[in-house]
């Protein structure tokens, strides 16, 4: 199976976790993609969505899914997403997008984060992937600095020769070179930088459950969360 079937697999299995007459958190990316593609079949079932991002709200409407503002609703029962990486525990970077901001609000509203990934985003340890980071653009100098003292190599991410604007109007810091072995530590610690607006590692809101696309098919890891 190629890598766009198995995301097409995993976010047709994600309906399952879909709870009928409540509102559904949704991430952003391709895979998230495939997900709404197949809610659509769902969306006389539900109220509607919550979304993480600009990009998502629009394939909600598009079709015909209702979005709410994060501020109209209260606690959802689930939040499903992808990833750029995730552990054995559920901690996951997350960020390829630039919608971890939105994602990692939507996510702490909700009850279990369910993530969908193809195989290859299983990894051993965090940081193979370089750790998206939304940041203020004044204080970019000053943590790339911070970053380059824990071993890390932080460039500002790009887009048509300029620095990328994320939904906030805020900049990305991808940081390459990192070793996290504690991902909830290492979370709580770039947070309280001044200027840091949201760390790409969510061990905090980690996933409850991975449903990963492999060529056999797709794989529940739970994490007991
Ligand atoms: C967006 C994200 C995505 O969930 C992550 O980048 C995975 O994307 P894809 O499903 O396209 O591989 O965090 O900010």
């Amino acid at each position: 199976m190629t890598q766009d079937e198995l995301k097409t697999l995993v976010g047709q299995a994600a309906l399952a976790h879909v709870v009928p007459g409540e509102i559904v958190g949704v991430g952003t990316g391709s895979t998230v993609n495939k997900f709404i593609d197949a809610l659509a079949g769902m969306r006389d079932r539900i109220p509607g969505a919550v979304s993480s991002s600009v990009a998502s709200t629009e394939r909600l409407r598009a079709l015909g899914i209702r979005v709410f503002d994060a501020n109209e609703v209260g606690e959802l029962a689930v939040y499903i997403d992808g990833a750029d990486e995730i552990d054995g525990r559920g901690c996951m970077v997350k960020g390829g997008g630039a919608a971890l901001t939105r994602e990692k609000i939507v996510a702490a509203q909700s009850r279990r984060f369910v993530c969908i990934a193809d195989e290859s985003k299983l990894v051993q340890a965090l940081g193979r992937f370089p750790v998206p980071v939304e940041v203020i653009p004044m204080a970019t100098a000053h943590l790339v600095r911070q970053f380059a003292a824990l071993g890390g190599q932080a460039t500002v991410r790009m887009q048509d020769g300029a620095p990328l604007v994320t939904d906030n109007g805020q900049h990305i810091l991808d940081v390459a070179g990192l070793s996290i072995a504690d991902p909830l530590a290492f979370e709580s610690q770039v947070n309280q930088w001044p200027g840091v607006v949201t760390v790409g590692v969510f061990a905090h809101q980690k996933a409850a459950v991975c449903l990963l696309g492999t060529a056999a098919g797709v794989r529940t890891l739970d994490f007991g969360a």
